[in-house]
């Protein structure tokens, strides 16, 4: 199976890749390296990528059509894995065009290459976040979710509409996974558990929003790889799966883990919910257990330990 994945470069992308390529499926990866966070830590992990003979790599942005469909179809991809995105919530109160652009722009061409190729399987990134102002727990597929609660949310719920329209019209299988709150080593540096460990060991304070009181379902980069992988792997008409640890942790909680593993106590600057911001997540995982097999296996302790063994190599702390 020959593989186009999106966002290679990226924290999921990287690690799916790497899945991929161990069981010996073609991958051409593309990215666009782009400097929204430092592009150093994206060319690492494309240079582990760079190892196997099965891996091919192209700097490119979604946005532009005739490359990426060129590339694709010298390739003869049969299958895409759109991982590519302009993610992070707060970031688009900042730059709303960077996600119009990424995101709508660079799905409708991955949409577009999907028809003109015949393409056996499109599996893309959504968001946790479509759930919005959504209250009822554990979120599940079968809510509405009508109410995003900033763009970044409103442009991954459009893909899963884009999607539905292109499967009703041309037939694509597509499968729309919602990750919840992805953390693990070679992680995100704009994310909590990366923000946190990198202040608290510089002796700088953490930022806590909404005063604590919030909750997330913290979810083990390998079991996010595990559901991509099966849902890569299965081609089923028109899904959409909650990819989720299913157990949603206080912030606090997960602060107080990252003080034990790391033998200090955090400096902790209090601070209002951030606008955009959902204060709960949890995931109902009913559906990806059965279709998927998805099954978390790793809590958030271990987890949080081989991210810091990985940040300690990385940096060399
Ligand atoms: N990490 C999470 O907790 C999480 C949660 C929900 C959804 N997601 C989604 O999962 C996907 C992967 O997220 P991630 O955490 O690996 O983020 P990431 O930022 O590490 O990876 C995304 C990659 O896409 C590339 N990219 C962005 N715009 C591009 C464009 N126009 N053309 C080509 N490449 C482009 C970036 O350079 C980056 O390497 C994204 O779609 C994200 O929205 C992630």
């Amino acid at each position: 199976m020959r593989i186009l994945l999106t966002g290679a470069a990226g924290f999921i992308g990287f690690h799916v890749s790497r899945a991929l390529l161990e069981k010996g499926y073609g991958v051409i990866g593309v990215d666009n390296l782009n400097p929204y966070y430092d592009p150093k830590l994206k060319e690492a992990r494309l240079s582990i990528l760079r190892e196997y003979d099965n891996f091919n790599f192209v700097k490119l942005d979604l946005a532009d059509f005739d490359p990426l469909f060129q590339l694709s179809q010298k390739e003869e991809v049969e299958v895409i894995c759109n991982l590519a995105a302009q993610a992070g919530v707060r970031y688009s109160l900042v730059d709303p065009f960077s996600y119009g652009r990424s995101n709508l722009m660079g799905f409708l061409n991955i949409l577009e290459v999907a028809r003109r190729l015949n393409i056996k399987n499109l599996v893309y990134a959504s968001s946790s976040s479509v759930y919005g102002k959504n209250s009822t727990l554990p979120y599940s597929v079968d809510q509405r979710v009508d109410n995003p609660v900033s763009i970044y949310a409103a442009t991954k719920r459009s893909n899963e509409l884009m999607a539905y329209s292109y499967h009703h019209l041309y037939g694509i299988p597509c499968i729309g996974l919602r990750y919840f709150t992805v953390y693990g080593p070679w992680g995100r540096p704009d994310m909590a558990l990366f923000l946190f460990v990198d202040a608290m060991l510089k002796k700088r304070p953490i930022k806590v929003f909404n005063y604590g009181k919030m909750r997330r379902d913290f979810t083990y980069i390998d079991d996010i790889v595990q559901g991509t992988v099966a849902a890569i792997e299965r081609p089923m008409g028109y899904e959409i799966f909650n990819l989720g640890n299913s157990n949603s942790v206080n912030l606090m909680d997960f602060i107080k883990i990252i003080e034990e593993e790391l033998g200090m106590e955090a400096e902790k600057e209090f601070l209002p919910l951030q606008p955009g911001d959902v204060v709960e997540t949890k995931a109902d995982i009913g559906r990806s257990k059965d279709l998927l097999g998805f099954e978390p296996r790793v809590d958030l302790r271990t987890g949080i330990r081989r991210f810091l063994a990985w940040y300690r190599s990385y940096f060399n702390v």
